[in-house]
């Protein structure tokens, strides 16, 4: 696996590519979630770019931004045994030139006003600045991202059309541990305690799925919410959406893809998750 920090080297070595290439964008401390994504990737391409780069401008929390887990040398032992062609594993002045205070605003427009655009002010647009650029500098033909962030998949299809790129965007299912917790990076920062309670996000999700057509979505909302809350989450949403658009329900449908969305803190750690229904 060759490592490229700099954008002109990584361009270099890919011009001198044949074939098709497949990306594959992370903030690192990789999980089998990630690998399903390189595999994906090795299996569609003639070469697999993964970058890792722990993206200041999407931390609306600093403690976040401070608290996530890097685990580099782990990541490249992973990426290496996962066959990985490239990794491209800039610097922040790399990828912000002119400083993480001189970003691009872009017209994120509804995606931004609701779930984590609501709660987390400037992510997504902190994720647009830094898939745009790394777009720009791999210029794949392919793009893979899992659907765990289901709303940050519309919102790079979204950018993908508004900035005219040629990529197509292949979202993945979600990948669970045994017990059903949806694999993420931040899961390594969960207690052991925590760790364990973490698995009621996955137990409210299939709840909903499962009692869909026998009790109103507002109540199995509210129920939902008292469950995470018992189970010591400070829970900041459970919503239903359609699928295709992300437009909030009030109540289950029949005639469209619906989804519902769940984004809670446990112990100061936030995870998401979200289940067709
Ligand atoms: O999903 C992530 O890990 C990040 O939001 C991404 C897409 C790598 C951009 O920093």
């Amino acid at each position: 696996m060759y490592i490229f920090k700099r954008i002109k080297e990584l361009q270099f070595y890919l011009k001198s590519c044949q074939g098709s290439i497949g990306f594959v964008p992370t903030m690192g401390a990789l999980h089998e979630g990630h690998i399903s994504l390189i595999q994906k990737s090795s299996s569609e391409n003639d070469i697999t770019v993964c970058s890792i780069f722990v993206n200041p401008t999407q931390f609306n929390d600093k403690k976040d931004f401070e608290k996530y887990p890097i685990t580099i040398d782990e990541d490249i032992k992973l990426l290496i045994a996962a066959q990985t062609d490239v990794l491209f594993l800039p610097e922040v002045d790399e990828m912000y030139p002119k400083g993480i205070d001189h970003i691009e605003m872009y017209a994120i427009g509804y995606l931004d006003t609701i779930l984590d655009g609501a709660f987390r002010p400037g992510h997504f647009n902190g994720v647009c600045n830094i898939v745009h650029r790394l777009l720009d500098a791999v210029l794949p033909h392919n793009l893979y991202m899992g659907e765990k962030d289901f709303q940050q998949c519309l919102v790079i299809a979204q950018l993908i059309e508004q900035t005219g790129s040629k990529v197509n965007l292949i979202t993945c299912p979600t990948l669970r541990e045994q017990d059903g917790l949806a694999m993420s990076s931040r899961n390594r920062r969960l207690s052991e305690e925590g760790r364990q309670q973490a698995t009621a996000i996955y137990a409210v999700l299939n709840t909903l799925r499962e009692q869909q057509f026998t009790q109103s979505f507002a109540a199995l909302q509210q129920q939902g919410l008292q469950h995470l809350q018992e189970k010591g989450f400070e829970p900041e949403y459970i919503l239903l959406a359609n699928a295709t658009n992300l437009q909030l329900l009030d109540n289950f449908q029949t005639d469209c893809n619906m989804v519902v969305l769940v984004a809670a803190k446990l112990g100061g750690v936030r995870l998401i998750d979200n289940m067709r229904m």
